[in-house]
């Protein structure tokens, strides 16, 4: 039976993970979830799984070595799955600081914990151990309107304290493999969306605010591109890389799916039209005069694209979903999922949204 150590398995795609991998695979592994709970983690994403004997969750802070270490020595580690980080563009423009806590220092501390647990007297590693470290495409920084992609040998250029953070906590990770031949991977993923991503991300901000009449605001000239993936795809190429990927590679993940954010807002505006019902009084809310432009993110990167070839060519993996129907399924999950909606963006949502949209 392998042991999976999950970090920020309580968040959005952390959670989606570990219900895929129970779907998968049931009772042949064991999961533990280490997460702090911050305002984006919420155990309402594994009420499913909490009963589960082969499942354990953790409180506690990846920045912790006390509390790492000493799950490393309670459980016999197989797999560590990263995500733990704090991952909000928006957020940490305006507090770059736990962002380099959490995502530099916490990564430095899983890594040299899982180093001491796994390392044998010779220097070299228990057989089977593996770290995959969950990164995002925006290390490679922008790119121009059209034509170029990002590839696993884009040389890194970040720009937000965000992707900053996160090129910081991949090269140590490629300085643990490259040094002590530390047995790990990266993924590079593109943007994700679907079931229990917080409404502070534009897919889940856009369905919420337009079943409400809430004004959609739309950053800058709403042309820039992201390049969408339906978040069970990343958690099945996670898992794809670590049971066939080449150790010490880095694997980019991503879908094809480019689209401008303006886009995106009309796509939701018209499936929520399509998919309500007449008799739902939300309908006659639902309308493309909500958009609002409003001020532009500071230092907005333009284009994000993946060239997946690698992980395609090497391991077989593509996207199952594609967009038109995976954001059918995540309306859908939000309707259905009124009461998380509402307790998620009680409280400290409701500050941050008035600071950050000025609705004060
Ligand atoms: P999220 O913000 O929804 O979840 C982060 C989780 O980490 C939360 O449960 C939070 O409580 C936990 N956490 C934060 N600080 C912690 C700490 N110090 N100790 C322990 N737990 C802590 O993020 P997400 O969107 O699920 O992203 C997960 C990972 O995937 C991140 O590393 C992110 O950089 C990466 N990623 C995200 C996307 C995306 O589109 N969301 C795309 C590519 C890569
Ligand atoms: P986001 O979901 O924050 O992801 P990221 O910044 O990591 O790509 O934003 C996706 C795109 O949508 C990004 O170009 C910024 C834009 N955006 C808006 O136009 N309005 C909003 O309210 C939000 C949250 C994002």
């Amino acid at each position: 039976m392998r042991t999976y150590l999950v970090t920020g398995g309580a968040g959005f795609i952390g959670s989606n993970y570990i219900h895929y991998m129970f779907k998968k695979y049931g009772d042949e592994i064991r999961i533990i979830n280490l997460d702090a709970l911050t305002y984006a983690g919420n155990l309402e994403n594994l009420k499913e799984v909490e009963g589960r004997e082969n499942y354990t969750f953790i409180r506690g802070d990846i920045c912790d070595k006390d509390t790492v270490s000493s799950i490393f020595a309670q459980y016999d580690i197989d797999r560590v799955v990263h995500f733990a980080a704090e991952s909000h563009v928006d957020r940490s423009i305006r507090n770059p600081e736990v962002f380099v806590q959490t995502n530099v220092l916490g990564t430095a501390v899983m890594l040299n914990c899982a180093k001491q647990a796994w390392e044998l007297p010779d220097g070299s590693f228990q057989e089977g151990k593996r770290f995959l470290h969950v990164s995002t495409d925006e290390v490679y920084g922008s790119l121009e309107e059209e034509g170029e992609y990002f590839y696993e040998t884009t040389p890194y250029d970040p720009h937000s304290p965000y992707s900053a953070s996160k090129a910081g906590s991949d090269m140590l990770v490629k300085a643990y493999m490259d040094t002590y031949k530390f047995p790990a991977n990266i993924t590079n993923c593109s943007n994700n969306y679907g079931p229990y991503q917080f409404p502070e991300k534009l897919i889940p901000l856009i369905i919420n605010n337009a079943l409400q009449g809430k004004k959609l605001p739309v950053y800058g000239d709403g042309k820039n591109v992201r390049d969408w993936l339906y978040v069970e795809d990343h958690a099945k190429a996670i898992d794809m890389v670590q049971e066939k990927g080449r150790l010490f590679e880095t694997y980019n993940v991503g879908g094809h799916n480019e689209k401008q954010n303006i886009e995106i807002v009309n796509i939701i505006i018209e499936t929520l039209q399509e998919m309500l019902p007449e008799s739902d009084p939300r309908k006659q809310l639902v309308s493309k005069e909500l958009i609002t432009y409003v001020e532009d993110r500071k230092g907005h990167d333009r284009r994000y694209a993946i060239a997946p070839d690698k992980i395609r060519e090497e391991i077989g993996w593509e996207p199952e979903t594609m967009f038109k129907e995976g954001i059918r399924l995540t309306i859908q999950w939000f309707f259905e999922h009124e009461d998380w909606m509402r307790s998620v963006t009680s409280g400290d949502y409701q500050k941050y949204y008035e600071e950050m949209y000025n609705t004060k």
